[in-house]
């Protein structure tokens, strides 16, 4: 059986090929057929080679352009020309195509076989089909079970064939970073849930969740961490994750207290970074870990004591020496009275407990033992996909948080023997919150930023990936995107957005691209090495009971409902108290 049952009297048949450039091929179709063709369909282009081959193309452009005026052509049309002469003109219509690959009949024991390369380009005058009906079936069926492994990832049917299944190859997709982009409201969050409802299938999966706003907190095959909140604080529970400040490194403890503008700011850094250090040698001094403090680095994650630095910032605050003339003040004296009334803030700010106000055992050597089982061990129940919900954490050290848990799971999978490491998949929602495209050196968001770049360059060497989930792509660093080698692109309406994601892709990929505003809601676009084509994909819906929950308050129906009576009283004491739990 051919692969294909086309000839040149087939009703998809679109024209000639008159002109190829490269991967680009254009087409000369008859005005009647030209309904065949519409951007982002497939064509096929039978080659000369003598087993049965056929180039696959998409539509990425359709013209329609007029002909030199030729006086002897039968088809050409009179029309009132300029100065009342007549003109004959003729309508050229003509389709350009992007070559994605070719299917060959038989290569070495196979049969049948679709390939991303194609050796061979089409002739001049080869005859071009558009792939319809029964032949698309045929081809998408071919395209299903080429990617059909046990590497294969199924998130849902083409667009072109529902019938077809889509798959991605699960290894390429996280290999080498993705990125799943696309409006507020246009899938992401459900197109997330439906690759962790496949991930969880696996029984060494490794997939963290940051979620920015409790929107995956009801996925029931999930173990859920939160960062301990205002009220939590003083609770222990496996569910709650503290952060204690010792995990901080040098710079991102930087950014939660000194205030560069400050004129005593490197004062301010030399000695704290000092203190710091001795504080950790104290500690660890007191425990004999002796290859450790041979080690020891201002950014070794190791506990020291917060409140030791606050009392040696205070003695050289005040510090008097002697003088020649009597007593006068020593070399740091009234520089770091704005540092210790800022630390003094944080560090009683319950909104900040998660660092600052966690139970006793967290300045203990072992709590980063138990921090990092409740990060990374996928083994434990429901392991396997773990949601870490930062709702709780304040705006202004949201970037240095993430990026700090960013950083711990990097390195301890940096520092696993090779032997006992596995993969682990970072899903990071609402990226532009943390890794913005324009930060300043100095602020905060640039450490967050600095953490994941180094995993974005060198994460698939210890199999550490991201995938970066974004509704506004113009805002995501650029350094990170492009470190992404496959893309989830569903609707994007903002043209400076779809003008980043069509920054990221091949050229011959515009016409394709043009379909960004115009996909329906749950439809992809899906590019890169993890797909055999570039391919528009109607994404399965996640089951219904692990579906993530919108964090979207709805105004208009909340302000439709009767009966609700204000609790400002006791907002008021909440506020002042810093607890919304009722006392
Ligand atoms: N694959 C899909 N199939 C059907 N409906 C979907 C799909 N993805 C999203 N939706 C609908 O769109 C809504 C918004 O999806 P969501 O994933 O929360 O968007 P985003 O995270 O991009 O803001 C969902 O509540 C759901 O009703
Ligand atoms: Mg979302």
């Amino acid at each position: 059986m051919p692969i294909f049952d086309l000839s040149d009297k087939s009703p998809s048949l679109l024209g000639r090929v008159v002109a190829v450039d490269t991967r680009r091929v254009t087409i000369n179709v008859e005005p009647a057929r030209l309904p065949h063709a519409r951007v982002g369909k497939l064509v096929a282009i039978r080659t000369a080679n003598p087993v049965e081959e056929w180039l696959i193309a998409m539509v990425d452009r359709v013209q329609r352009a007029l002909a030199e005026p030729d006086r002897r052509d039968k088809d050409a049309k009179e029309s009132p020309g300029p100065s009342g002469t007549t003109v004959l003109e003729r309508e050229i219509n003509s389709v350009v195509v992007v070559l994605v690959g070719s299917v060959c009949a038989r290569k070495g024991t196979k049969t049948n076989v679709f390939s991303r390369s194609f050796i061979d380009v089409p002739d001049i005058d080869a005859w071009c089909y558009a792939l319809e009906d029964k032949e698309l079936q045929r081809f998408m069926g071919l395209l299903s079970k080429e990617a059909a492994s046990t590497k294969a990832l199924d998130l849902g049917v083409y667009t072109l064939d529902p019938k077809a299944t889509a798959y991605v190859d699960g290894d390429k997709f996280f290999q080498r970073h993705a990125a799943l982009l696309g409006s507020t409201g246009s899938g992401k969050s459900w197109t997330v849930a439906t690759i962790l409802e496949r991930a969880k299938e696996l029984p060494s999966a490794n997939v963290v969740v940051f979620d920015l706003h409790g929107e995956y907190s009801s996925l029931s095959y999930a173990s859920h961490l939160r960062v301990a909140g205002p009220d939590d604080i003083g609770k222990t529970d496996s569910t709650l994750l503290y952060l204690p400040y010792w995990l901080l490194n040098s710079e991102e403890l930087q950014a939660m207290f000194i205030d560069r503008s400050e004129f005593s700011a490197h004062n301010q850094v030399m000695v704290f970074q000092d203190q710091v250090l001795a504080s950790k040698r104290r500690k660890l001094e007191a425990i004999k870990k002796n290859d450790v403090i041979s080690a020891l680095t201002i950014n070794a994650p190791v506990p020291f004591g917060i409140d030791e630095v606050m009392a040696a910032l205070k003695e050289l605050n005040e510090e008097k020496e002697q003088g020649e003339r009597g007593m006068k003040q020593g070399k740091f004296f009234g520089q770091f009275s704005r540092l210790l009334v800022r630390m003094g803030a944080k560090l009683g700010d319950k909104r900040y407990g998660f660092m600052f106000q966690g139970p006793p055992d967290l300045q203990k050597y072992e709590a980063l033992h138990g921090i990092a089982s409740q990060l990374m061990d996928w083994t434990e129940k429901n392991h396997r996909i773990k949601v870490i919900d930062f709702s709780e954490v304040p705006a202004d050290v949201l970037s240095v948080i993430v990026g700090l848990v960013a950083r711990l799971i990097y390195q301890v999978q940096f520092w696993t023997p090779q032997a006992s490491r596995v993969p682990v998949a970072l899903v990071c929602d609402e990226a532009h919150l943390y890794l913005p495209q324009r930060s300043e050196t100095d602020a905060p968001e640039r450490r967050a930023l600095e953490n994941f770049e180094r995993i974005a360059k060198e994460g698939r060497k210890y199999g550490v990936a991201l995938l970066v989930v974004s509704q506004r792509p113009s805002d995501v660093s650029d350094t990170i995107l492009s470190q992404c080698n496959n893309f989830l692109a569903l609707r994007l309406t903002n043209g400076a957005d779809q003008a980043k994601v069509k920054g990221l892709m091949p050229d011959s990929l515009e016409g394709f691209m043009d379909m960004l505003p115009v996909l329906d809601i749950g439809e992809a676009l899906i590019v890169g090495d993890a797909v055999l084509l570039p391919s528009r994909v109607r994404i399965t819906a996640p089951s219904e009971n692990d579906r993530p929950r919108s964090a979207t308050i709805e105004f208009w129906s909340e302000w439709a409902r009767t009966g609700r009576t204000p609790a400002l009283v006791q907002a008021v004491e909440n506020m002042r108290r810093q607890s919304r739990r009722s006392s």
